[in-house]
């Protein structure tokens, strides 16, 4: 019995054998009990057309009648019993293969191999199956590839500063390097580019786990923008770049956590300062379109080239990796924006012409109630 529990394709043969043995039967019992009385009724209207009697004939008749029938629902049950036999191995194999296909690839994802898939034959719930399965397989790979990728990112941003300390440290011990502030002013500055590494992956890990909590409140976006403005004005005179905003009169509220809008707007103009050259400019607009309020940062620096443009906001992601190391971006700043401006129900976009042409970054937000 468990033998027929265990494989679908017996199931199958002995569902297809237990209706062959019911036909089989009701056509028996019929013809035992139904038969010889629709046969006598048949003679006996013949009899009368005949004339005569013919009884000793008639007995004869019959019995060679039920032979007959007996015989021929004999060979009958034998070749639909040969049918189940074919049709129920044919199913199986259409059935059982597919399935056991899936279930040997499964197998070997669980074992960490993530490139298994199976094949989509046909258009039926089988193959739809066998659809989502690849899909689960496909989005399993991703996920694997982003943590091994996540790993070595990590290791790879914390491994310059740290043999740049080394460094600093082996050349005071061997006397290469004199003990002043100057050179602690250098392992100071790589300490805190850790520091805030660690701090980024932190609120990283939080934002993509989307365990982010914000302390909403009614705000008008003029306010944040200016704080965040306010934050890095003597930096943007420093470096001799124009930062100007451009806000409508009575802009539309809207229900934000305003630190980490300021936060947001930080990242958008350290980035704008920060890719563009001296004279240039950065301007902050805010207006607002029938349920939307919409703050957009644009420079006139050099610009995100199209390939790179629907990369930017994945962590870890940089243009250009030697340009930005000096610079001392890890490539985390957009990829945190984006989620807590998503957290707020907003959007974050980038633009750029391309090279050189400056680039736009624009924060849509729901108005507030
Ligand atoms: N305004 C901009 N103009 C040109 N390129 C930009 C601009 N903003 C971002 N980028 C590109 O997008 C990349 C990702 O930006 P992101 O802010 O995430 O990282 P980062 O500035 O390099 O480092 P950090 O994590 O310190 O912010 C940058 O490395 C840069 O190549
Ligand atoms: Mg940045």
């Amino acid at each position: 019995m468990n033998l027929i529990r265990q494989r679908l394709g017996r199931k199958l043969f002995f569902s297809y054998l237990i209706i062959i043995l019911v036909g089989v039967v009701s056509l028996a019992v019929t013809a035992e009990f139904h038969a010889p009385s629709a046969f006598d009724r048949h003679m006996a209207s013949m009899e009368t057309m005949m004339g005569g009697s013919m009884s000793g004939m008639m007995a004869d008749l019959t019995a060679n009648f039920r032979t007959a029938v007996n015989e021929i629902l004999f060979v009958a049950a034998g070749i639909a019993m040969a049918t189940a036999v074919l049709v129920s191995s044919f199913v199986t194999r259409r059935i059982v293969s597919p399935v056991q296909q899936m279930k040997t690839a499964s197998q070997r994802i669980a074992d960490g191999r993530y490139d298994e898939r199976v094949q989509v034959v046909g258009e039926d719930e089988l193959a739809d199956l066998a659809q989502s399965f690849n899909q689960m397989a496909h989005t399993l790979a991703q996920t694997e590839e982003r943590r091994r990728q996540l790993i070595g990112d990590v290791a790879h941003e914390l491994r310059t500063p740290l043999s740049s300390i080394k460094s600093v440290m082996e050349g005071l011990e061997d006397g290469v390097l004199p003990a002043e502030s100057a050179t602690f002013h250098d392992v100071q500055h790589e300490v805190s580019r850790l520091q805030r590494l660690v701090q980024d992956l932190e609120q990283l890990s939080r934002a993509e786990a989307g365990q982010i909590i914000l302390e909403l409140e009614e705000a008008n976006p003029a306010a944040f923008i200016q704080a965040a403005a306010e934050r890095l004005r003597m930096q943007f005179d420093d470096k001799g770049v124009a930062l100007r905003l451009e806000m409508v009169e009575d802009l539309p509220h809207v229900q934000v956590d305003t630190a980490r809008m300021t936060q947001v707007l930080l990242n958008l103009l350290g980035n704008a300062l920060q890719y563009t050259s001296p004279g240039g400019q950065v301007s902050v607009r805010a207006w607002a379109n029938s349920n939307k309020a919409i703050i957009a940062v644009q420079d006139t620096g050099i610009g995100i080239p199209v390939e790179h443009l629907r990369h930017i906001f994945e962590r870890f992601y940089r243009v250009d990796k030697s340009r930005s190391r000096t610079g001392g971006g890890s490539g985390i700043g957009l990829t945190i924006s984006k989620h807590l401006i998503e957290a707020h129900n907003g959007r974050l976009t980038a633009a750029s012409p391309g090279l050189n042409q400056g680039s736009t970054f624009t924060i849509t937000l729901p108005i507030a109630a």
